[in-house]
Parts: C-alpha cells; sequence; structure tokens
C-alpha cells in the first residue's frame, strides 16, 4: 500500500444514455439518465483506492448539493479529504455528458466557474510521507509552482503528470516529472504545428530525447497504449478485444491509475502497459468505476 496525493478536480457527472449519437439540433430522448462523481483527478484516485492504496485528494469543492454527491462518493472509497479547499458561495463543475449505446463513446460538455486549487492550500500540505504525486496537467502557472513547491520540500517522492489537453504553456509542467501521461488529442493537436509528431511513437522518441529520464506513457483509446524506456525503446500494448464496449467515461483515469500502481510496484514498461489496458479495457465494459478491479480478476 502507497500514500499518493492526487491533484486536480472533481465534477458531476450527469450522463446520458442515447441509443444513437444525435445529430446537431435534434431532439432524442435518454434511454438512461445517471449522475455520478467524475473528474479525472478524483477519478484516478478512486481507481488507486481499489487497488489497495491510500489517497489524499487535493482540489476545490463548492457548498451545493453536487459537492454533498461528490463528498460522499470519495468518502466511500476512502479517499482522504483533508486537502480540499470549499469555496464559500461556489457552484460544483458539472460535465453533461451523452453517452452512445452503440460503442460507449461519450461526449462531455463541461460547465465550471468554480476556483482551481490555489498554491496557498497546497503549500499547507505535509508532503513528507507521500510515496507518490499525481497532477491533472491543468491551471498552468499555479500548477508549475506546486510542483517546485514539491520539488524543493521532497525531492525523493516522484511525481507524475497528466498532459490530457494542449493548454497554453502546458509543456512547462513536464520537467522534472517521473512519470508524463498523454492523451491522444494532446499528441494530435501537436501534429497541428509539428508535423513530425503525427504518431505515438514519432511523439514519444521526441519527447524522450528532450526529457531522457522520464518515463512518457501514450493511451490510445481502442488502439491501446504506447511508452518509451529510458533507453530510448518504444513499447506497445494492444487494447483488450472487448466484445462489447459499454462506457468509456474515464478509461483515461483508469489507464493512469493503473500506471502509477504499476510504477509503485517497481513493474517494467511493458508490463505496466498491459496490466493499465487490461484494467481499461475493464473500464469500458461497465458503468462507472466501482468494483472495477475485483470484475477484473
Ligand atoms: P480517455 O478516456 O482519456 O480518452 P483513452 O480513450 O485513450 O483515454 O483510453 C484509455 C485506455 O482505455 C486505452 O489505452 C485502452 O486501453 C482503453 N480503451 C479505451 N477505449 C477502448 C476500447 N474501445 N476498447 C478497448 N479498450 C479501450
Ligand atoms: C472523465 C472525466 C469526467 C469529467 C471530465 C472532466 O475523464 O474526468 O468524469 O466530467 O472528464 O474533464
Amino acid at each position: 500500500m502507497a500514500r499518493v496525493l492526487v491533484v486536480g478536480i472533481a465534477t458531476l457527472d450527469i450522463i446520458n444514455t442515447v441509443d444513437d449519437y444525435p445529430e446537431e439540433d435534434a431532439e432524442v430522448r435518454a434511454s438512461a439518465q445517471a449522475t455520478r462523481r467524475g473528474g479525472n483527478a478524483c477519478n484516478t484516485a478512486v481507481v488507486l483506492q481499489q487497488l489497495g492504496h491510500q489517497c489524499s485528494w487535493a482540489g476545490t469543492l463548492a457548498d451545493d448539493a453536487s459537492s454533498t454527491i461528490i463528498r460522499a462518493d470519495l468518502a466511500r472509497y476512502g479517499v482522504n479529504m483533508d486537502a480540499v479547499q470549499v469555496i464559500t458561495g461556489g457552484s460544483s463543475p458539472t460535465s453533461y455528458v451523452t453517452l452512445n449505446k452503440q460503442n460507449g463513446s461519450r461526449t462531455i460538455v463541461h460547465y465550471r466557474d468554480l476556483p482551481e486549487y490555489s498554491l496557498t492550500a497546497f503549500k499547507q500540505i505535509d508532503l513528507t510521507g507521500f510515496d507518490w504525486l499525481h497532477f491533472e496537467g491543468r491551471n498552468v502557472a499555479q500548477t508549475r509552482a506546486m510542483l517546485d513547491v514539491a520539488r524543493q520540500r521532497t525531492p525523493t517522492i516522484p511525481h507524475s503528470v497528466e498532459i490530457e489537453k494542449p493548454r497554453e504553456g502546458i509543456e512547462s509542467l513536464c520537467d522534472g516529472a517521473k512519470l508524463l501521461l498523454y492523451s491522444r488529442s494532446y499528441v494530435q493537436s501537436c501534429h497541428v504545428t509539428n508535423s513530425e509528431t503525427s504518431d505515438p511513437v514519432t511523439f514519444l522518441q521526441a519527447q524522450q530525447q528532450i526529457m531522457p529520464t522520464t518515463e512518457h506513457i501514450c493511451s490510445w483509446a481502442g488502439q491501446g497504449a504506447w511508452g518509451v524506456d529510458q533507453q530510448g525503446k518504444i513499447l506497445h500494448s494492444p487494447a483488450q478485444g472487448l466484445p462489447c464496449v459499454v462506457d468509456t467515461l474515464g478509461a483515461g483515469d483508469t489507464f493512469n491509475a493503473a500506471i502509477i500502481h504499476a510504477k509503485l510496484a517497481g513493474l517494467p514498461l511493458a508490463d505496466s502497459l498491459r496490466d493499465a489496458c487490461q484494467l481499461a479495457g475493464q473500464k469500458c465494459t461497465q458503468q462507472g468505476l466501482r468494483g472495477i478491479v475485483q470484475r477484473q480478476r
């Protein structure tokens, strides 16, 4: 069991399942609706808890009804919330998700106006005693400052950063990380400005040249995931062949949790990719994240 600090957001996800993905301006009826707690960092924490670790979440919460649902869900999994910053009068970030029954695709419309987690709050966390720190790559300037604080205070604790969206200056979060987890959409956005990084292999090779002591991993939906080791060797794991993809919401967050779990266990990159694709595959066959590790066995 390791102690892991995750820094990032929590959301309320309102998930409408539709029989077919609608046309723009159409009016369709959902065949099911579910409301769940979401957010990349919190999803990753909940999966890590199920893998046997003790997670603490650092992020902001409003003081509205949605935040009660968010809190209750995290508490159910045993996620520690001592570092949470409550914003009085704020409203919880909400994602409106259209889940396509045909293929499990999730289309997300996200709305937030809640302030992001502050550097001041982060500085109050006692980082000693954690074995791993994981950051969502958002709120770039403040997150960079948090990474610098962590590096200064606890230089021996490894950290990972999720590089998911092409936000301005997000590359500045890469420096010093033990592990960088890239999304397909981020890699593809790099292609727009640099034609040499159009595919995961070329992208990872380029990143490894720039940051040779960091492990770089990129998940690629139904094609699995690629990684590059410190010798520059590219490894690939195919995605699980699944009879039915039910719900891909949070597949990447699950994948990231499984990779962190593998790193904590000291597994080689090939095994880490294989295990993460297996657990993320399990996620795609079920609604939500509950019981994901048990079901996989
Ligand atoms: P995100 O949820 O961040 O968009 P991805 O779509 O890259 O992340 O998915 C993360 C992982 O989930 C993939 O590497 C793969 O292992 C698994 N996965 C996603 N979609 C499928 C699918 N259709 N079939 C099997 N596995 C999948
Ligand atoms: C899934 C997810 C959802 C959330 C959205 C935030 O990866 O974390 O739970 O609504 O992404 O971007």
